[in-house]
């Protein structure tokens, strides 16, 4: 089943483009009154808002509250990354770089969800994919510290829904990526490490998106703290510096910049993690939609010239 997880993913991405455009319907428009209450409608709203795009929150019915829980918590999808992720990572260079094996669990899952290597296998989509794999880790670790240390979270909160999906999200991200080692049998052959250019420019770009979106995270956080550090509110208010001055939430696009640079670092030609780029584009664009369309009917000053998502195109 090779195509399985390519199919997974593009089914996300269906999904998440399907909800961009629903949002986007003329019905649901003027008012905006969408998501007060329950029905299907309301439900809807429930799933694709978080945090301080969420509305009616006095107005739904007791059981709808129970469903939610607070935003800080998506520290947790961070913890179960860094843990699971990192535990992929040390196997796969202990299998790769050492000249151990995998757990059988794991090779029984590679072999079910791994494509078959077509080309002779040179060993460097093996560092490839080790690279990649790295690179999630490093970056789950990176937002793991952005949460407990920078960002400063309200009282916002997320469905039940989303949270689930957002523990099982990192688990099967990292499960992708290791699935991308090809399974034509080096067995006991150690990494011969190739660094290609690709790599390097997907390691630069890395580099650069994380750098701007933990700026952007740091401007967030200190719109609620006083020039001292300590913290003086937690009303959301329009963010100015770095890539703000183009669109209401860089720290999105920087986010769909480092799942490029992974692609980059995986030969470019790699289908299944194009389809979770796609998936994160989708994604990543419903919640800056949904962000922008915050700014601009709680600010009437917030700057006309800023896009949502992607500088100069959405
Ligand atoms: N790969 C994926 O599928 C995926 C999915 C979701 C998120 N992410 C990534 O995770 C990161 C955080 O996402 P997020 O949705 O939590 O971002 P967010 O809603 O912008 O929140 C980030 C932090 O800034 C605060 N904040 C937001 N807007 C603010 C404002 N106008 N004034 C003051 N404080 C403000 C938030 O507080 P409160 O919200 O608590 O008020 C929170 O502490 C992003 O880089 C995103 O790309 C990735």
């Amino acid at each position: 089943m090779p195509a399985l997880l390519a199919a997974v993913w593009a089914l996300l991405a269906v999904a998440f483009l399907a909800a961009l455009l629903l949002w986007q319907a003329p019905t649901r428009r003027p008012g905006g009154g969408d998501g007060d209450g329950g029905g299907v409608s309301g439900f809807f709203q429930d799933l694709i808002r978080y945090g301080k795009t969420k509305r009616g929150g006095g107005r739904q019915p007791a059981w709808l509250h129970r469903l939610q829980v607070p935003k800080r918590w998506f520290t947790h999808f961070y913890v179960v990354s860094v843990l699971w992720n990192g535990f992929l990572l040390a196997r796969l260079f202990q299998a790769e770089c050492l000249g151990g094996s995998l757990p059988s669990w794991i090779q029984h899952m590679q072999h079910a969800l791994s494509r078959d290597s077509q080309s002779e296998d040179t060993g460097s989509e093996h560092f490839s994919v080790l690279l990649a794999l790295l690179l999630l880790w490093l970056h789950s670790c990176q937002r793991l510290a952005e949460c407990l240390w920078t960002s400063v979270f309200s009282n916002g909160v997320i469905h039940i829904v989303q949270y689930c999906f957002g523990l099982g999200y990192y688990v099967v991200l990292g499960s992708t990526l290791l699935c991308q080692v090809p399974t034509s049998s080096r067995k006991g052959k150690k990494l011969s490490v190739h660094v290609c250019w690709y790599h390097v420019v997907g390691v630069v770009m890395y580099i650069w998106a994380s750098l701007h979106q933990h700026r952007c995270l740091v401007i967030l956080a200190g719109l609620r703290k006083s020039k001292s550090g300590s913290v003086v509110s937690l009303n959301h208010s329009v963010p100015f510096g770095d890539w703000f001055e183009r669109v209401s939430c860089p720290h999105y696009f920087a986010e769909l910049l480092i799942y490029v640079s992974m692609a980059v670092v995986l030969g470019f030609h790699n289908v299944t993690w194009w389809c979770v780029v796609i998936y994160v584009l989708f994604n990543q664009a419903l919640a800056a939609a949904l962000c922008h369309e915050f700014y601009q009917e709680h600010f009437s000053s917030y700057p006309k010239h800023r896009k949502a998502f992607i500088p100069f195109v959405f």
